[in-house]
């Protein structure tokens, strides 16, 4: 397999496939850095495992060693049976990618993406094969949570189905089918609606940031609240996805206006160190102390 990206779902996804599956994988990126943070957490994830007695050394070893980071889009995909798609969530970006992808994977090749609400069919166009390409919706983090979405676009076959589905089991996941081409599929559909909520009622002054959490944790059972969920998240992915359902769907998923602001302070969730919460070392910290 080929995983194209190498971020925070990226890395995830090739260790599942590794770890799960004990497929061999290639882990691409453009550029070191990301392939290096990449396998950093890879390496930080199976040592929890290892600590708790779930994996041996030598079983560590024998993942890392399935786990072929690269540069070069050519090594990773020319061998590859299935090419996973995991570059940010922005539609030219990701036909640039796919288009490429395309051209140098083997014809009987299937080519999947994990996008979180970008069109299939849209995505799909930017090859020549789509019968041969749907969506594959891994959740964050994608080592622990046990669902994928797989989505059909207008042409992909039954049996692009049925080799996605056969895949994400033998990932240790638990499959659905969506069966329309839809922004937001069926989890963000649910999802990224609340998320923007939570901030709406953030900037109405209906709570603290740390109390609309509680009220979700304790009052719905959510093992996170929503806006520690935004900041896992990152908050220019949910604002992407809030436009894109927008864009399909109507007025009704218009993003707010602090996702948007977050979003032009830099202020994207743990991965930049503050969102709404401020992540020093990846610790959570109070909002007050947001300057
Ligand atoms: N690798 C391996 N193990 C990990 C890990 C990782 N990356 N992260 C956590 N763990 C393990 C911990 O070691 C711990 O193990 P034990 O219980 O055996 O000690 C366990 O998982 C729980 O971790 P924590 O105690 O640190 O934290 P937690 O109890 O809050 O669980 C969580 C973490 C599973 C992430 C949980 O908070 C959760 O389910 N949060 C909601 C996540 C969610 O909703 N994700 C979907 C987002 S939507 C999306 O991704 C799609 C999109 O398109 C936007």
């Amino acid at each position: 397999m080929a995983v194209l990206g190498a971020g925070l779902m990226g890395h995830g996804i090739a260790q599942v496939t590794a770890q799960a599956a004990k497929y061999e994988v290639y882990l691409c990126d453009i550029k070191q850095e990301f392939i290096d943070n990449g396998m950093r957490t890879v390496k930080e994830s199976l040592l929890r495992y290892l600590k708790k007695g779930e994996l041996t050394a030598a079983e560590v070893d024998q993942i890392l060693s399935r786990i072929h980071p690269v540069l070069d889009a050519k090594t990773a995909i020319t061998d590859a049976d299935l090419i996973i798609e995991a570059v940010p969530e922005n539609l030219e970006t990701k036909k640039t990618v796919l288009a490429e992808a395309d051209k140098l994977a083997k014809p009987q090749a299937c080519i999947v993406s994990n996008t979180s609400s970008i069109s299939i069919t849209k995505l799909a166009s930017a090859t020549q094969r789509p019968d041969k390409f749907a969506g594959m919706h891994f959740f964050n983090p994608p080592q622990l949570m046990k669902l994928v979405e797989i989505v059909r676009g207008e042409k992909t076959s039954d049996e692009t189905v049925k080799l996605i589905f056969e895949t994400a089991k033998k990932m240790n996941k638990e499959p659905i089918i969506v069966k329309k081409d839809v922004a937001g599929f069926v989890v963000n559909r649910l999802l990224v609606p609340t998320l923007n909520e939570a901030t709406f009622l953030l900037s109405e002054g209906m709570a603290s940031p740390e109390d609309i959490d509680k009220a979700a944790k304790l009052g719905l059972n959510w093992p996170m609240g929503p806006l520690t969920l935004l900041d896992y998240i990152g908050v220019d992915t949910v604002l992407s996805i809030c436009e894109e359902m927008q864009r399909e769907l109507g007025p009704k998923y218009a993003p707010s206006s602090l996702l948007r602001e977050m979003v032009e302070a830099g202020r994207l969730g743990r991965k930049t160190g503050k969102g709404i919460y401020d992540w020093k070392k990846n610790k959570k910290m109070p909002a007050h102390e947001i300057s």
